[in-house]
């Protein structure tokens, strides 16, 4: 497939926003690639590819672990919470800048996607209500299990694990940090009616549940500045067994607490025809960064149009940069773009990993 970005496209315009300063506006999407170590310490196989992606301009990393306990998904998964993986890091935003471009990290709690069996796991969850699901462990894939619901004195060591992983990020030299609050993860949880019927005053009405989140983005944007802090939302979205039956009043309470602050941006999973979207979209203050998801393949006609008609100030690509690491140099010659291959993006190694030609290497 081939798709040509003209000169005087919307997303060839810069974006510039908190410390985040780009010649375009098609960023990469945060893609969980399990090819770090089994503690969590990144490997230089992880800096080689996002060295190999800096031209996306700004980066999202895969989710990270906030803590030790935050994981336990996925196997090899990434962290950020000691040292060993805060110096790696420190290597890949190096790497990254040294190519001229930008890295925000995702931080996560996977709360009741955790499996007992996967390093880290410990499957907590606003209630102990269980996800419809799998978890794929040294030991193949199992059920997964039922949470424990997280006692309410338990919350501020969650809600702390978000501050002190982006403190070691900026310290790593990363540019920012992006809240994991979409997709079904623990911060989703809470938000979702279906998964949170807690009594405390982080459950129950929608700005009980907006609660915890509200909380981890003021006091990461109190460790870190607003410039250098995001959020990832996914309004609705069944993932991981959610099913929200009230996702617009949860979201809203919590884009109405936040809309004070000048994060640099917001960034929605959802489909652009979505009325969620329409209903939501003017209560973010701040850039709007689009992930159009799973339904549709990024069709760059629409994401031109989305970006022209201001819908997004910016859109964030998944799969066509794992395939692609130069996609906007493919886009603006029109050339051939490489097809991701789904097989190899879970796979340990190089291979469907670091292997994906740019051009340059292509025609070397
Ligand atoms: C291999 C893979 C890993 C993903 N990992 C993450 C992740 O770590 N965090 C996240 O928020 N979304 C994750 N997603 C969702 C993507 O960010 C994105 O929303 C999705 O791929 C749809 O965008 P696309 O059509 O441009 O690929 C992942 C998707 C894929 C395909």
């Amino acid at each position: 497939m081939t798709y040509t970005l003209n000169d005087d496209s919307p997303l060839l315009k810069p974006f510039d926003s908190g410390v985040i300063h780009t010649p375009h506006r098609v960023f990469m999407a945060p893609l969980t690639r399990l090819r770090a170590e089994s503690d969590g310490t990144p490997t230089d196989l992880q800096t080689e590819y996002y060295r190999q992606r800096a031209g996306a301009g700004l980066i999202i990393t895969e989710a990270t672990q906030s803590s030790a306990s935050a994981g336990g998904a996925y196997m090899n998964t990434p962290g950020i919470h000691n040292d060993a993986q805060q110096a790696k890091w420190a290597e890949i935003a190096e790497a990254v800048h040294n190519e001229g471009g930008q890295i925000f990290v995702q931080t996560w709690h996977v709360g009741r996607v955790a499996h007992p069996d996967l390093p880290g796991g410990d499957p907590v969850a606003p209630s102990a209500i269980a996800a419809d699901g799998k978890a794929h462990g040294p030991n193949g894939s199992v059920p997964l299990v039922t949470p424990r619901a997280l006692e309410t004195s338990e919350i501020p060591g969650i809600v702390d694990a978000f501050r002190t992983s982006a403190r070691r990020a900026i310290d790593a030299g990363l540019d920012g940090v992006e809240i994991h609050g979409a997709n079904g993860y623990l911060l989703h949880q809470f938000l979702g009616d279906d998964t949170n019927q807690r009594t405390d005053e982080y459950g129950g009405s929608p700005a009980n549940r907006a609660r915890i989140v509200i909380e981890i983005v003021k006091a990461v944007v109190d460790e870190i500045g607003a410039d250098k802090v995001g959020i990832r939302l996914s309004p609705g979205h069944k993932a991981n067994g959610m099913n929200e039956s009230d996702t617009v009043p949860v979201h809203q309470e919590l884009l109405r607490a936040i809309a004070d602050i000048p994060l640099a941006y917001v960034h929605f999973l959802i489909e652009p025809t979505d009325p969620v979207l329409a209903t939501l979209r003017p209560e973010i203050t701040v850039p709007f960064l689009l992930n159009t998801g799973f339904a549709i393949e990024s069709d760059f006609a629409q994401l031109e149009k989305l970006v022209a008609d201001g819908t997004a100030d910016a859109v964030i690509v998944g799969r066509w940069y794992i395939s692609n690491p130069d996609l906007v140099e493919r886009l603006k010659k029109g050339a051939e773009l490489t097809e991701p291959n789904q097989a190899t993006f879970y796979a340990p190694g190089a291979e469907g990993y670091t292997d994906y030609p740019s051009l340059e290497t292509q025609n070397a």
